[in-house]
């Protein structure tokens, strides 16, 4: 048994006609520790699947269980970090942290309380910055403060919804770093989504394409690429030059590059089909 595992999980919203199939046939096995990610194009289920996973919303077909046991909503022991940071704007950030910190361990006294925040302030390079609020704190600091919160909550997994989609390519890459050294102190098992394939081989030990849908019937995992080939710590300058790193990132590229041309393919499928409306439309024009 593995600590998190979706197996045959499907989702869609809507019904009758308005019916819109996001996933199917999900299998995804994550070992405590393990640092997972799901690497996708826009709008192919992403969120639905982090969802899932959170119990924010439940599969229509399947199930999904944490350490055995099937997950039917929300708890504190599945931190996520969501793609738009999601603080509260008249908090300050050691606020914000404190809000979550307050409920869950309210048998602490005040001072441990106090400790824990500052040392989660600190462990995303925010101590000084606590007393502000999100509009004085930048993007980037904004995503450390909402990643400092979720990892205060201690959870037993961290989910992140492309948590630095927002941010420009520096401050993407250190926060990366920053993420990788917070995982390799804390061991926390990690699913990560991401449109990124060198954030996700910079971080994951094991990646998995959300493959589209050609069909309607929805997005599934496709095969995975495993990362076991580069050693960590990861160095980013020295992964550039690495062999193995350009040999998984042409093989991952390949499968999306790929992936595509079956979707072209099925709309030039469909093109095939209009030429026999047109000539009505030129005849009446
Ligand atoms: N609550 C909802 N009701 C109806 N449709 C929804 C709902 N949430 C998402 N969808 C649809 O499901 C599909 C997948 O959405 P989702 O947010 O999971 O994608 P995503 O991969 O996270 O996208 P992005 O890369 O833009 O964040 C989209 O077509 C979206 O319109
Ligand atoms: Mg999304």
């Amino acid at each position: 048994m593995a600590f998190l595992e979706l197996n045959g999980v499907g989702k869609g919203y809507g019904s009758g006609s308005k019916r819109v199939e996001v996933l199917r046939d999900i299998d995804l096995h994550v070992e405590e520790g393990e640092f997972v990610a799901v690497l996708g194009f826009s709008g192919t289920g992403k969120t639905t699947l982090i969802s899932l996973i959170a119990g924010l919303i439940e599969p229509d077909a399947g199930e999904i269980l944490l350490r055995g046991k099937k997950v039917d909503g929300p708890g504190p022991g599945r931190g996520v970090v969501f793609q738009n940071y999601s603080l509260l704007p008249w908090l300050t950030a050691r606020q914000n942290i404190g809000l979550a910190v307050d409920h869950l361990f309210s048998d602490w006294d005040a001072d441990k309380r106090a400790a824990h925040i500052d040392q989660h302030l600190k462990m995303v390079n925010l101590a000084a910055a606590g007393s502000k609020l999100p509009k004085e704190l930048s993007g980037g600091m904004r995503q450390r403060v909402s990643v400092a919160r979720t990892l205060a909550m201690n959870p037993d997994i961290l989910l992140l919804d492309e948590p630095l989609g927002a941010l420009d390519a520096l401050t993407r890459g250190s926060l990366q770093g920053e993420i990788a050294r917070i995982w390799a102190q804390d061991k926390k098992t990690v699913v990560l989504i991401t449109n990124d394939p060198d954030e996700a081989i910079f971080l994951a030990d094991r990646i998995f394409p959300l493959t589209p849908a050609v069909d309607g019937e929805g997005a599934t995992l496709g095969p995975e690429f495993g990362v076991e080939n580069l050693p960590r710590p990861r160095d980013k300058k020295r992964l550039n030059e690495n062999a193995d790193y350009k040999h998984l990132r042409n093989r991952i590229t390949k499968y999306f590059m790929d992936v595509r041309h079956e979707q072209r393919k099925n709309i030039r499928h469909e093109e095939v089909l209009l030429p026999d409306l047109r000539p009505v439309v030129w005849e009446t024009a």
